[in-house]
Formats: C-alpha cells, structure tokens, sequence
C-alpha cells in the first residue's frame, strides 16, 4: 500500500456484472480492494448497467449474476462494516448525472476513447454501434464523479476512462464552476494580450474545449510565457481558464493503478471467461485437482523420461504465483532432468490453490446460506452511495442551474 494513506480518503471502483469470480478476478482487483477498504472510505459496486452495453440482446439473468458477483466479494473477505457493496442500478443517481454530464461531452471525446474502437473491432460478432456503447465510458464517469472520490483503483486497461472522468471533471468545473473573482482575474489578464496573441489563445481554448486536442493546452502555457506584462497570477488564471479549472465542484479523481500480473489461466492465456480457462474463486476442490490435472505441459515431456522446459509450460506460471523458491527450484531441476512427472510437479498448485479457497469457500457457504443477509448489506450500502450521491448531484443542478 501507498505511504500517507488518509482514513477518509474515498475510493471508488466498480466491476462489470460477469457472475461469479474466478482466481484471476481475486489475484487482480478483489485483493486489491481488502487492502484498500482498511485504509480508505471505499465503494465498490457492481456495474449492471455496464454490462447492458456489450450484450443488450442477452439480458436474462444479469439480476441474480450481479448478487452472486457480491457475494464472492463477500467470500473473498470484502467488509461491509468498512465498505460501500451495492449494484449501480439501485443508484439511480449515476444516471441522472451520466444524462447532466452527456449535455457537455463532445462527441469526439467519446470517440476517441481507445477502447471504443478496440472493442469494435475484436467484439465483431457484437453490435456495438448503440448510443449506450458509446456512452460507456460517460456512464463509468458519472459513476466516478457522482462521489468525488479521491482515487479509483483500476487496472491499466481502464486509465483510458478515467482520463476522460478528469477532463469532464475539468469542463464541468469551468462552464458551471467560474467564480465572480476568477472570471474578474480572467477577464483582467486576457485584456493584456495583443489583438494577435488574443485570438491564437481563443483558436486554442476552442480546439481544446470544443475538439479535445490536448496539445493546445500546451501550445496554449507556451504562449502565456511569451506574453510580456502578465504576473503569474494572470498566467495561473489564463491558463487555468484554458485547461477549464474554475471552482471545484467536480474535483478530478487520480488513478490507483491496480499491479496486474496477468494471472495465468489453465491454458497459459492470462485467466479470462471469455477463454474459457478458469478456475472459479469457490471451486470445488474435485474439480481444482481435476482441472489442474488436464493442464497442457511442456509438449516435449511425450513420456516420463523425457525431459522438458518449464518457461514452456503453462503450469510453471501457476508456479511463479504460488510457490516458495524451494518448489520452484525442485520444478526446474525436476522438469529439465526428467526427474519428476508432470503430475508430481502439479500437485504443490493443487494444494496450494485448495488451500487458499478454503477460508473463501467457507465464507460463500455461509452467505449463500444466509440469502437475507446479502440482502440486507446490499440494502445498507446502497442507502449509503445513495446519500452521498445524492448530495453532489444537488450540487451538480444547482450549479448548473436546472435547481436552485
Ligand atoms: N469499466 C470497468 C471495467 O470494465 C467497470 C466500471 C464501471 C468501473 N464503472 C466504474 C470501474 C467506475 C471504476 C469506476 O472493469
Ligand atoms: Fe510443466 Fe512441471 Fe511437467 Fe515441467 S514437469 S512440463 S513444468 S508440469
């Protein structure tokens, strides 16, 4: 964990609703939340909405996946007495503020967000030309924004969305967040450029606000450095007019970059549903050792005695998460002299994994028995992101004039 942690920092992170977990979600993101929810006012929700936005034809089913999601939350040690566990559409308050926020998101923004053309491309059998697929990176913003979290834990796949969070953050800051003071400062400073230098700053401040291009914030500081006769503060204001700081009243959230080792799957692909080789976070242990057992190895270990390569086999990766140095040094030696078979070097990851699950799958035992339990924390974290939400959105329409 990071030094310096602040106790009422808030935090704020979501999953897209994909049912239950399996030991890739727990090695990436979920263990990644148990430490922060000790330190940190975290939220952690279960985005339902999100998962309409790939899939609108296969609905059925996302009500009961979205509570199984959280109850492997729960299994895997998420404390509702410490955190905020609710789905996002019982917050119907990220929906108003994702509709407030679509009125002053360029659609440029939007579309050059990479995972939107990415998406397109690898999901061709999708349609992904809907209004909600666009916006899924809009929705994820309002998400963030709506609790003016401090940090978003995500994997680097996600720094795309919450660079565009910040920026939104930014323009909402400055179209409804301009005090009498710094417009005063502003309006003063712009006065002192020459008619040249004035309308180059304009042509920026449109291009950066209207079209996104981040490089005319930096030709734009460029040109406040070679204007003569401006203080720093008129710069400050200039430049902060240009990037669209005004007040504050969205501040922009920083990323909490989670570490993800690609946790390998069955087949040596990173562990993934849509590859089709995982293991469930509360599988059973039969079927871990069987899973395990099937494991494709180093292709060249045809028979016992012939030696292989573990750099080649997808079992050495499972070896790299779970074995101490001893284990590992008996794998390599074992693997490159044929002095052990396959099902010999497997057997310390069956063990391994199987007693890592075992505490988990005795939680999700307990929960699955105690249905009304999950309910009621559910119940209880929702009431709570509802009244937090609440507050910034009465903010949001305030300062934008729809509430007074
Ligand atoms: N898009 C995220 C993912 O695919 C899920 C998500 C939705 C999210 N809303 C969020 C993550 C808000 C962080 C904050 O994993
Ligand atoms: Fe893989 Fe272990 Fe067999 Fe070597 S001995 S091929 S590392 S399973």
């Amino acid at each position: 964990m990071t030094d310096n942690i602040v106790a009422d920092q808030r935090v704020v992170s979501g999953m897209r609703v994909t049912g239950r977990m399996h030991l890739g979600n727990y090695h990436g993101a979920l263990k990644n939340w148990l430490q922060l929810q000790a330190d940190y006012d975290c939220y952690f929700f279960a985005a339902d909405w999100h998962a309409l936005t790939t899939n609108y034809e296969h609905t059925a089913g996302i009500a009961s996946q979205s509570r199984l999601m959280i109850e492997d939350w729960l299994a895997a040690g998420l404390d509702s007495t410490l955190t905020k566990i609710f789905i996002q559409s019982g917050v119907p308050q990220h929906a108003e503020l994702h509709l407030l926020l679509s009125m002053i998101t360029p659609l440029a923004w939007l579309e050059r967000v990479p995972t939107y053309k990415d998406q397109q491309e690898k999901l061709k059998d999708k349609d992904l030309s809907t209004y909600g697929f666009l916006g899924y990176p809009l929705l994820q913003t309002a998400d963030i924004l709506v609790y003016k979290p401090k940090y978003v834990p995500v994997g680097e796949d996600q720094i795309p969305h919450v660079e565009l969070t910040r920026e939104i953050a930014r323009r909402f800051n400055y179209l409804f967040g301009q005090t009498s003071d710094f417009i005063q400062t502003t309006t003063a400073a712009f006065a002192k450029l020459s008619k040249h230098q004035a309308q180059f700053f304009q042509q920026l401040l449109r291009r950066y606000q209207q079209q996104g291009d981040v490089e005319s914030l930096q030709e734009g500081q460029q040109l406040l450095q070679q204007v003569a006769g401006l203080s720093r503060n008129d710069r400050e204001c200039l430049a902060g007019h240009l990037a669209g700081h005004g007040k504050e009243i969205l501040p922009a959230p920083e990323v909490l970059l989670t570490k993800e080792a690609k946790f390998p799957g069955l087949d040596g692909q990173k562990m993934s549903k849509s590859y089709n080789n995982t293991i469930a976070l509360t599988e059973e242990p039969e079927s871990v050792a069987m899973k395990i057992k099937r494991m494709p190895t180093d292709p060249a270990r045809q028979k016992r005695t012939d030696p292989g390569e573990p750099e080649k086999c997808p079992v050495w990766a499972l070896h790299k998460v779970y074995s101490n140095a001893q284990v590992k040094d008996w794998v390599v030696t074992g693997c490159r002299s044929a002095g052990i078979g396959c099902l010999d070097c497997k057997s310390p990851v069956i063990d391994s994994i199987i007693a890592e699950q075992k505490p988990i799958i005795e939680r999700a035992e307990y929960f699955a028995a105690n249905p009304k339990l999950v309910t009621k924390i559910i119940a209880d974290g929702t009431e709570q992101a509802r009244a937090t939400a609440q507050q910034t959105l009465t903010e949001v329409k305030v300062a934008m004039g729809i509430a007074e």
